[in-house]
Parts: structure tokens; sequence; C-alpha cells
């Protein structure tokens, strides 16, 4: 994929994986990690949190990314994402994390996340092309 993988990728990658250790995922038994590291130089950690509803569940990314504005404020914005899961499957951030990601994150912002061919590094502007925004046309 187009954006390289570095050492600090790498580092980011196994802190969301390390984030997935406190997956709460009684239901899918589907441990997921996210890290997002901001221009401030911080990074914030995410995990998936399920609920019995099903539908209430949050994914790692947007708890990762929830809890950096909280911390933060709302002028964060992020350099670089990672998610990783336990389950050593393909978890490449679903839809509405990239919807919600695509408020905060840089365009070129590297995100690196398992395929099923192995570990993914994409641009976000690669991920999520046309996410929705009203100042389109
Ligand atoms: N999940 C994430 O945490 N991130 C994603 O991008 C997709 C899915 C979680 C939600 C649910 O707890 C479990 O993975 C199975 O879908």
């Amino acid at each position: 994929m187009n954006a390289k993988s570095t050492p600090e990728l790498d580092a980011l990658l196994e802190q969301a994986r390390q984030a997935a250790q406190h997956s709460y995922s009684p239901y899918s038994e589907f441990r997921v990690g996210a890290a997002l590291r901001l221009t401030n130089g911080e990074i914030v950690t995410g995990t998936n949190v399920e609920n019995i509803s099903y539908s209430l569940t949050i994914c790692a990314e947007r708890c990762a990314l929830v809890k950096a504005v909280s911390q933060f404020g709302p002028q964060i914005r992020i350099e670089a994402a990672a998610v990783a899961n336990l389950n050593n499957a393909a978890s490449p951030p679903c839809g509405a994390c990239r919807q919600m990601l695509a408020e905060f994150i840089l365009p070129d912002a590297p995100v690196i996340f398992p395929a099923a061919d192995g570990i993914h590094t994409m641009t976000f502007a690669e991920l999520l092309p046309l996410a929705f925004d009203m100042k389109l046309k």
C-alpha cells in the first residue's frame, strides 16, 4: 500500500495491541485496540466496548477518538493511526469509524492495520476517499 511502514508506526501498532488487552467483548470475543498519534505528540488509545444490545457497541477507533477530543480538545489533529486485534484476523477500521475519524485526521496520515494478507499501511485519504462532507459542492 502507498504509505510506508516505519518503526514509529510499528510502535503505534504495538500500543494498539496493548490497548486491545482491555477489550470488553463478551459477545463477539473479537478484541480490538486502536492508537492515535496526535500532532501535539500525544498518543491516545482505545478499545472496543460491547453492549448486550449489540448496536450500542463502540469500536476501538471511535473510543480512542472521543478520548482524544475529551482529553485534549476539539482542535486536535491525528497524524497517524493504528488498529490491531488479538484474534489474528483482519480488522481494517469500519465505515462508521472512518467517517468519525475524517473529522480530525489529516488526509495524509498513515493508517496501519491487519488485512487478510498481512499488515497494511494506507493514507487516510486512500481508506476513505469520499467522506460525507456538506462542503463538497
Ligand atoms: N470493531 C472495532 O472495534 N473496530 C472496527 O473497526 C470494527 C469492529 C469491534 C466492534 C465489535 O465489538 C467487534 O469488533 C466485532 O464486530
